[in-house]
């Protein structure tokens, strides 16, 4: 599916064409309208501003970055609406993601598919995605919806996110029923997060054809190499995995790896940790940015290749089971 080396890749089996990297929206939006828990205010604080979203989506499609991830449920539609406003009438793919609340019932996707569609000024949604298992969302209830969203046009591409390979596998037969293959799993995958190597999502992806969205894929911001044990982010973020005890010294051990290897090719350690996800065919990482200038360093991670050599040694120091 991918083309190794080349900045474009297929989306599952689709006919979409998108880059190897993508931009997250999560934290976007007008967050004065939005409600107090979201993860704008209260994991990773906002964007600087309205105007550097606007500034940060032209810098990654001038660079070639041409797919935007957000979600119903980012800021109750603040980063929909966001996404809706500044990419209307540009050519670029636009995923989201059903439910809008966390106990949301799979009978309510047809009406909060309008609500997406409204917020994004679009009769169509490039991939829509189920952003979580829940037991009040039966996978194959989910699956008849969704196609059936794509009989009228509204959705080109169905996905999954945080699925396991079992969830993978019931939703990808239900929408073969339908004459349909499920095209994408999102879930988190970085340098600090192999877990889809070993829990089965990333060969079940790679057999059914379907791609691997790679939300975190910084590790929260970890593997830029700004944080360490004296320099814990603000918000819930400092709670993560990557930010406490042990697992800073090894932050440490890592951004040493990232920072001496970004060296050879005049990059930083967040550009060679995108490059290592890049590298890996069907794989797609989607960062986050606050800002243009976040979002132009995130976008220069296609621009150069890290060499076999490179790219084991990142695995290697990495590898959960290294001790
Ligand atoms: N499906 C799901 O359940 C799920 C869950 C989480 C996220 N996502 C998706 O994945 C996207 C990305 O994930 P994420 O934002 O949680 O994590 P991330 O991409 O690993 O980290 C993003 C954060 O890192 C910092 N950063 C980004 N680029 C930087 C750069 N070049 N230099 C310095 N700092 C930089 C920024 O925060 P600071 O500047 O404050 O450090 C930014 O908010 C989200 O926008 C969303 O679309 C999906």
């Amino acid at each position: 599916m991918s083309e190794p080396g080349g900045q474009l890749m297929t989306l599952g089996r689709t006919d979409i064409r998108v880059s190897r990297l993508g931009i997250g929206a999560m934290v976007w939006g007008d967050m004065a309208a939005a409600p107090r828990w979201n993860p704008a205010r209260n994991v990773y604080g906002p964007t600087s501003s309205l105007e550097e979203q606007r500034a940060a989506l032209e810098v990654s499609l001038a660079a070639g970055v041409n797919f935007i991830d957000t979600a119903a449920m980012y800021g109750k539609g603040a980063s929909e609406r966001r996404v809706g406003e500044l990419t209307e009438g540009i050519d670029v793919v636009v995923a989201t993601k059903f439910p809008f609340g966390f106990f949301s019932r799979a009978s309510s996707l047809p009406t909060t598919l309008e609500g997406s569609l409204a917020r994004l000024r679009r009769t169509s949604i490039d991939l829509y995605q189920v952003h979580f298992p829940s037991r009040w969302m039966s996978i194959p209830t989910l699956m008849n919806l969704m196609a059936d969203a794509v009989d009228t046009g509204k959705v080109r591409a169905v996905g999954v996110s945080n699925y396991t390979a079992d969830q993978m596998r019931t939703a990808h037969t239900e929408l073969a029923r339908r004459g349909l293959a499920l095209t994408s799993n999102q879930v988190q995958y970085s340098l600090l997060h192999r877990d889809p190597e070993t829990d089965g999502v990333l060969d079940t992806c790679r057999k059914l054809g379907v791609t691997l969205i790679a939300y975190m894929p910084l590790a929260s911001g970890a593997l830029t190499g700004k944080y360490s044990a004296a320099t814990r982010p603000a918000g819930w973020r400092r709670y993560n995995r990557s930010f406490r005890g042990r697992n800073l010294v090894d932050l440490a051990r890592v951004v040493g790896l990232l920072n001496e290897i970004g060296s050879r090719h005049d990059r930083s350690p967040s550009q060679v940790a995108l490059r290592w996800l890049i590298q890996q065919n069907d794989v797609l990482p989607i960062p986050g940015a606050k800002n243009a200038r976040q979002a132009a360093q995130n976008a220069a991670a296609l621009t150069f290749t890290l060499d076999d050599e490179e790219v084991q040694a990142l695995s290697d120091a990495t590898n959960p089971a290294t001790p």
